[in-house]
């Protein structure tokens, strides 16, 4: 029954009017309903007003106003739709017009079917967001630093806006869109777009550049700013602000070496979000305001990187987009790239290297899980969750491709590639087929000799990471790997030389530990104190291998980490350790049990599904 639609869309594709060609029709999108062929949103007006319960958990009150082009005059206008109580449908005069549903998926939702009259020009829908909505996340007062006010945050990738705004949610279908915004009082809502103004609990926004709908944001809660530079703010609750900012004070120097790099950056304002714990991934790049989990903030400026990588979205993803979710690699590869160059620039080669490497023994790692399908760039998530592609493959096999074009092509040559390539589809949404297609055209023309040496169908449709993949050299690893051969060889820790080692070396260390027995652990332990570490990657890879050795003395840590953070790269490696673990089944499901009230529906989808867990 799924593929009913997208069919009839190809079929609608194939015949399309000559008027169609004007604006290039996207390409077919598996996990949207719409026929954006025929009828599409140009521009969307939200009236937003939020209602929040003390204890968590509240409603939003929309009024979703969609300017349409009608491409097929005969068409009907089609939203995805999910989780969400339908108001109204009217027209720009206020009159009312007929809307059906379509069959619910599990993945996509509904589609939902809105007659139109001729002279229609706008479609005005009313509907309220549900607790079955994925895309809002509410906090009760306990899950902020603050601990007195309610927050809520919404994450719109891959496919959940359309459980909070009735839209054509597909990241082929580019809008501009404006909001206004009435929050409970007291409380600041922020949005990924730029302000225009506050009138009392009135707050408005607005987007004039033409995006994604999965890049539509919203938080709300006990939110201030500090400002970093002219066009650089952080926002975090209060308690937590002279942390982030401090944390965060070289944001605007990553702007500038990214602009220096790949071109201008478009987006006016680039601010950041730091959100409470429960936040399901490290970075969402929100225009204009990137969200992000607490848990970068270590205090050290050790995990930075990740700003660099949201903040190179604003070319790669937010610029030029990928057209639908299989083109995925466009966005992550290419971020995880530029994160690199960012790095590199702002601090130093080693720093940068360092984590190329420990990305590249992450993807080594998981490739030996995937099956085959699922080691490909350019992979086909038909009838999936796109979330199931969100794999190290897109995000460090698609960077190593890039690396490999630079090896090759050197340099300068590929970054003037790059630039030109975010200037020739600045604002649009690419496949995987384009791409290519400019490779072709921009550089491989240019020296058939060194494009030779590159198998382009390899990269991107082969599984597996192709043999000519650079790999990284790091002294500062070497000098790691050889203590690791000490401690292995039976050194104590006492013995090992790790004096000036820097988070990604012991990283590296953590890494290389292997399942060692646990008196082994206390005695690193005793002298490295990785249980009481505020650094969480340091502390999420120890507790990890903590688990996996049964040495107990974390157990305590264990519980408020997996009670607190949500983030859920860190929580599937260590519910995963759990389970392999003697008894551990029951263990997992013990804290599970008091745990996943407190994390997102994406976290929670994938943790039901690795523990075997049936809600209610
Ligand atoms: N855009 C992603 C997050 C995402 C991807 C959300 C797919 C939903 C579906 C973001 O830019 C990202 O990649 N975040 C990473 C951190 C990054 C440093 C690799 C994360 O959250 O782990
Ligand atoms: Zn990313």
């Amino acid at each position: 029954m799924r593929h009913l639609l997208p069919l009839l869309a190809f079929a609608a594709c194939a015949t399309k009017s000559p008027m169609t060609t004007t604006s290039s029709a996207p390409p077919l999108d598996p996990h949207s309903h719409a026929q954006p062929d025929r009828v599409r949103t140009q521009h969307l007006d939200l009236d937003l007003t939020i209602a929040m319960h003390e204890a968590g958990g509240g409603s939003v009150h929309g009024r979703a106003t969609h300017t349409i082009e009608r491409l097929d005059p005969s068409a009907p206008f089609i939203v995805d739709w999910k989780a969400l109580t339908l108001g109204s449908v009217t027209d720009q005069a206020g009159r009312p017009l007929t809307a059906t549903f379509g069959p619910p998926d599990e993945n996509l939702g509904m589609a939902l079917s809105i007659a139109l009259r001729p002279d229609t020009a706008k479609v005005v829908i009313d509907y309220t967001t549900t607790d079955e909505g994925d895309a809002i996340q509410w906090l009760s007062p306990e899950q902020t630093n603050g601990g007195t006010k309610p927050f809520l945050f919404t994450q719109g990738q891959a496919i959940l806006t359309r459980s909070w705004i009735p839209l054509q949610d597909s990241p082929g279908i580019r809008i501009s869109w404006a909001a206004r915004v009435v929050a409970p009082a007291g409380l600041v809502p922020v949005m990924s777009a730029i302000e225009r103004g506050r009138d009392g609990s009135a707050f408005t926004f607005s987007m004039p550049k033409p995006v994604p709908p999965y890049l539509i944001a919203l938080a709300c809660g006990n939110l201030v700013s500090r400002d970093i530079s002219g066009r650089c703010a952080v926002w975090a609750e209060p308690k937590t602000i002279d942390l982030a900012a401090s944390e965060l004070a070289d944001m605007e120097q990553m702007v500038q070496a990214c602009e220096q790099l790949f071109g201008p950056y478009r987006w006016g304002r680039y601010d950041l979000l730091i959100l409470p714990p429960s936040f399901p991934f490290g970075g969402m790049e929100n225009p204009c305001l990137t969200f992000a989990t607490p848990t970068i903030l270590a205090g050290d400026k050790s995990l930075v990187s990740l700003v660099a990588h949201e903040l190179a979205h604003s070319w790669s993803g937010n610029l030029v987009t990928n057209a639908t979710w299989r083109d995925f690699w466009l966005n992550e590869g290419f971020t995880v790239y530029l994160e690199t160059r960012i790095m590199e620039q702002v601090f130093g080669k080693d720093r940068a290297t360092m984590e190329v490497s420990l990305g590249m023994q992450s993807l080594a790692a998981e490739m030996k899980t995937l099956p085959a399908a699922d080691q490909v760039l350019h992979i086909d998530l038909t009838g999936r969750n796109p979330d199931d592609g969100m794999t190290d493959v897109p995000y460090q096999k698609g960077a190593a491709f890039l690396r490999r074009l630079e090896e090759v092509f050197g340099r300068a040559e590929v970054d003037a590639f790059l630039q030109r390539w975010f200037d020739e589809h600045a604002f649009t949404s690419v496949t995987t087929a384009t791409f290519v297609q400019f490779l072709q055209r921009d550089l491989f023309t240019k020296d058939p000799a060194k494009a030779a040496q590159i198998d382009v169908a390899k990269w991107i449709s082969g599984s597996g990471l192709p043999g000519d993949a650079p790999i990284p050299t790091s002294t500062l690893f070497a000098a790691v790997d050889t203590q690791l051969a000490a401690w292995r060889a039976g050194k104590t820790a006492g013995e090992l030389a790790t004096k000036g080692w820097v988070t990604q070396q012991w990283l590296r260390f953590l890494a290389g530990l292997g399942a060692p027995a646990k008196e082994r652990l206390a005695d690193l332990d005793m002298a490295f104190a990785f249980t009481r570490s505020g650094n969480s990657e340091i502390l999420c890879a120890w507790l990890g291998t903590a688990v996996r050795a049964d040495y107990r003395a974390v157990d305590r840590r264990l519980d408020l980490f997996l009670m607190t953070v949500g983030r859920r790269k860190f929580l599937k490696p260590l519910y995963e350790a759990l389970l392999a673990t003697n008894g551990g089944k029951e263990r997992a499901l013990a804290i599970y049990q008091r745990a996943r009230p407190r994390y997102h529906a994406v976290a929670q989808r994938t943790l039901d599904a690795m523990l075997g867990y049936t809600p209610r």
